[in-house]
């Protein structure tokens, strides 16, 4: 095949955090392409398609905006699977790959299995040439496996010769950010070894993203590539919590060392914010896949070298919990305690991971009484990743030592009674926390954690709250 293949219809699967708002960006840059996003999930569909843009799925700023100029012209969401297929010269694979829960390399390798169905279904459906692109971030290696299964459906068919193509094109959008990281990406990575089919995909970004920013590699140092990023992204975090706890034990102030180290042009000041460690359906996921990798191929000291990176975000979690419980006499059953923020960073809607889950599960575990507040996260959500409905009724009736938890309203209604305030999301709403006004609601003496140095702790003090702020002795 010579020349670039023109790329008119795109098809993808999953629309989920990465594949919506990707999809939605792709279909506004390249107007002449009808992109197709297509889940099994009915509702997520039916919210994709919602009238009211409040109701999408994923809240991303910006991305309403987005969908509301393609959708119904080019950009397209539905559960026809096969059909969308079918008429794809292109099909992104974007669907979830969560950590392993059992058999071999459980609680580390990825779970393939809905990557592994993908591909059956698009090698069943394609009807002719079709470009298979991994979004999904995926073990180094898996592009062989998606390449064995569709190879083997590759044939004539009545509207052309049935042929693949394998590329990998990680994503490395942020939650929170994802619209204008998609728009001005630091870089796009392009894996593959058909130069035909990777023109294709570039002419696609090519649209708006500089060429110099447009980088091809093979296919294993792609997917590689994108865990690595992960990886050494997760480590300054860890890095920076470790040195954060350090600093709470001396007189020191761990934004003081953050600004010095960064002032450094050769580490460089971004992710050197210490907080209550890392949440996110990807940094833990995709660290433990890089240690299962490396047990697998022997290499047992890199393994545990990238395991203590997760380790110490455990860590940070509980240690976090338990200062709670140390402050407050040592014990916290039966105490009212505001979380403020139950998302794993502010701008989303997402939970996965969310340090909140481990933080508030010590919590509930130690007897106390949560009351939760988050702008975007919904009750539902809250008791799927809690593992326990909320109380009926209030929080301080039928007191039994039990841990329980409610979702409040307002930061105001969660302050109310409250013995203490925990801030684990940065969302902008709690750096204008008015404390002289929510003070007097407390009951005192109280205190105000937080694990993301984001309030006003002067304020604070002066009114009349003790205040602990992460990384600072
Ligand atoms: C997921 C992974 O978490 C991430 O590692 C990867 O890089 C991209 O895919 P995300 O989009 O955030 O990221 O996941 P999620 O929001 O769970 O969306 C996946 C969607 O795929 C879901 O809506 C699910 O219903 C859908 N899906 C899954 C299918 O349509 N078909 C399947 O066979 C499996
Ligand atoms: C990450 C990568 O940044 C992105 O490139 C990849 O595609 C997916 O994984 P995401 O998980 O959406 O993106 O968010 P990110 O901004 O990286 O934050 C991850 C976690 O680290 C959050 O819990 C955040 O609060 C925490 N974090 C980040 C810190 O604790 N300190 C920092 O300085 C930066």
């Amino acid at each position: 095949m010579s020349g670039v293949i023109p790329i008119r219809s795109i098809c993808c699967i999953g629309a989920g955090y990465v594949g919506g708002p990707t999809m939605a960006v792709i279909a506004d840059r390249c107007p002449g392409v009808q992109v197709t996003v297509v889940d099994l999930n009915q509702a997520r569909i039916d919210a994709w398609n919602s009238p009211d843009l409040s109701k999408l799925p994923v809240y991303e700023p910006g991305l309403d905006a987005v969908v509301e100029r393609c959708r119904g012209r080019n950009l397209h969401f539905s559960t026809a699977v096969d059909a969308a297929i079918a008429s794809a010269d292109m099909v992104f694979l974007s669907v979830n790959t969560p950590t392993k829960t059992r058999g071999v390399g459980a609680g580390q390798a990825s779970d393939l299995r809905w990557i592994e169905a993908s591909a059956r279904q698009v090698a069943a459906a394609a009807r002719a040439h079709t470009i298979v692109v991994e979004k999904s971030t995926l073990p180094v290696r898996t592009a062989e496996v998606i390449k064995t299964i569709l190879e083997a459906a590759e044939g004539d068919t009545p509207t052309g010769s049935k042929t693949f193509s394998v590329l990998s094109n990680p994503e490395f959008l942020a939650e929170g950010t994802a619209i204008s990281d998609l728009e001005a990406p630091d870089r796009v990575l392009i894996g593959g070894n058909d130069p035909a089919s990777i023109e294709a995909l570039a002419a696609i970004y090519g649209q708006w993203v500089p060429a110099e920013r447009i980088l091809r590699t093979n296919v294993w140092s792609s997917e590689l590539s994108k865990l690595t990023a992960n990886a050494f992204l997760a480590q300054r975090i860890s890095s920076i919590n470790s040195i954060g706890a350090l600093c709470e034990a001396t007189e020191a102030n761990v934004r003081e060392v953050a600004r010095a180290i960064g002032a450094d042009s050769r580490i460089g000041s971004k992710f050197l914010k210490a907080g209550p460690g890392f949440g996110g359906s990807c940094f833990q996921k995709d660290i433990l896949n890089l240690v299962y990798l490396c047990r697998h191929y022997g290499l047992s000291e890199v393994a545990d070298y990238w395991e203590a990176v997760v380790n110490l975000n455990a860590w940070q979690q509980h240690r976090i919990s338990a200062l709670v419980v140390r402050h407050l006499f040592g014990t916290v059953t039966g105490k009212r305690i505001a979380v403020l923020g139950f998302a794993f960073k502010a701008d989303t809607n997402d939970t996965r991971e969310t340090p909140a889950i481990r933080i508030c599960g010590d919590l509930l575990e130690e007897g106390a009484q949560l009351a939760i507040f988050d702008p975007k996260v919904t009750a539902e959500q809250m008791a799927v990743d809690l593992g326990r409905l909320p109380l009926q009724g209030s929080l301080t009736d039928g007191f039994s030592g039990e841990g329980v938890w409610q979702m409040a309203a307002s930061p105001r209604e969660a302050v109310a009674g409250a013995d203490a305030v925990l801030v684990l999301t940065e969302w902008e709403q709690f750096r204008q926390l008015d404390w002289q006004a929510l003070a007097p609601e407390l009951r005192h003496p109280a205190w105000l954690f937080d694990a993301r140095a984001i309030c006003d702790a002067t304020a604070a003090r002066s009114s009349g709250l003790k205040v602990w702020c992460v990384g600072e002795g």
